[in-house]
């Protein structure tokens, strides 16, 4: 049995004690600040209907396995849908990109959800355009194009929501795929989508809730075909409001009662586009360019 030398000892504790104030040193040193990541904003019109939210649950995700080194956060572009909710701690696009440049965020790549380059997607280009470049702030922005921005795209969707009809539906029952309308020049991009629809399935149309193509424009058009039913089918990013109300609701001027009184059963889908993952993919494929 051997014992250690006092002398010996006492240099080993000394050693022990410096290795030991090191360790502490260096847990306790100041972290330095990592650099902030960069950032996709997901810029949707907004919803004041709960469940159409799960949509946008659906479209986070896919875009976090996309891009899973980002910070992701979210903006809505209607003004009157962000303090009137009951989480007001939504923000707008320009309040989301205000605190990303106080966070440090250099890149941001806007995710447009919208469906033509309308007034809210120009409207979203000019203040990403704003907060780019200014001192201190971020470095540079880019905002996706909306899901119907060129020719490709159109056939694209055409292609994607005549394979996603419903399971139920025969070739001799109308489909209608009714979206938002504008007064803006691109309301074009709604009855070119109807025209590579028709090419793929001539009883498939496009309506619109406002402008574009209306009720009576579209009723009269599928009247002449005399279906056996007719589907309506959202061509909204989110079956909120619109979809609840104007196409679905119980009042004599929705579509769905427009159409029972001219004596065409009505079937309906309550899905938004944002619940379609093709489509998904179209746009967020947009965010890679
Ligand atoms: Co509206």
């Amino acid at each position: 049995m051997s014992t250690m030398r006092p002398d010996k000892l006492w240099t080993c504790l000394k050693t022990l004690l410096a290795v030991m104030g090191m360790v502490v040193f260096v847990a306790t040193a100041p972290a330095r600040a990592a650099p902030a990541k960069d950032a996709v904003l997901i810029a949707a019109f907004g919803t004041s209907v709960k469940k159409a939210r799960d949509a946008y649950a659906g479209i986070e995700k896919q875009v976090r396995l996309a891009f899973p080194d980002r910070e992701i956060r979210w903006a809505w572009t209607a003004h009157s849908l962000l303090k009137t909710d009951e989480k007001s701690s939504r923000l707008s696009p320009q309040e989301a990109l205000a605190k990303l440049a106080t966070e440090g965020v250099k890149n941001v790549s806007v995710l447009s959800l919208h469906v033509i380059p309308g007034a809210e997607y120009h409207n979203l280009v000019k203040t990403a355009r704003t907060f780019e470049g200014l001192p201190k702030g971020i470095r540079s922005i880019t905002v996706s194009p909306p899901l119907l921005h060129d020719t490709g795209s159109i056939k694209a969707v055409a292609e994607i929501l005549a394979r996603g009809l419903p399971e139920k539906r025969t070739r001799d029952e109308a489909v209608i795929f009714v979206g938002h309308g504008t007064h803006h020049p691109a309301g074009v991009y709604y009855p070119a989508l109807q025209y590579y629809m028709h090419q793929l399935d001539p009883n498939i149309f496009v309506g619109t809730v406002e402008d574009n193509l209306n009720l009576e424009t579209v009723l009269a058009a599928v009247r002449a075909k005399s279906p056996r039913a007719v589907w309506l089918v959202p061509l909204m990013t989110v079956a909120g409001d619109h979809t609840v109300n104007d196409l679905f609701g119980a009042q004599k001027d929705s579509w769905r009662q427009a159409f029972t009184s001219a004596g065409i059963q009505v079937k309906t889908v309550a899905s938004g586009l944002g619940e379609n993952t093709e489509l998904v993919r179209l746009w967020v494929n947009g965010l890679r360019q």
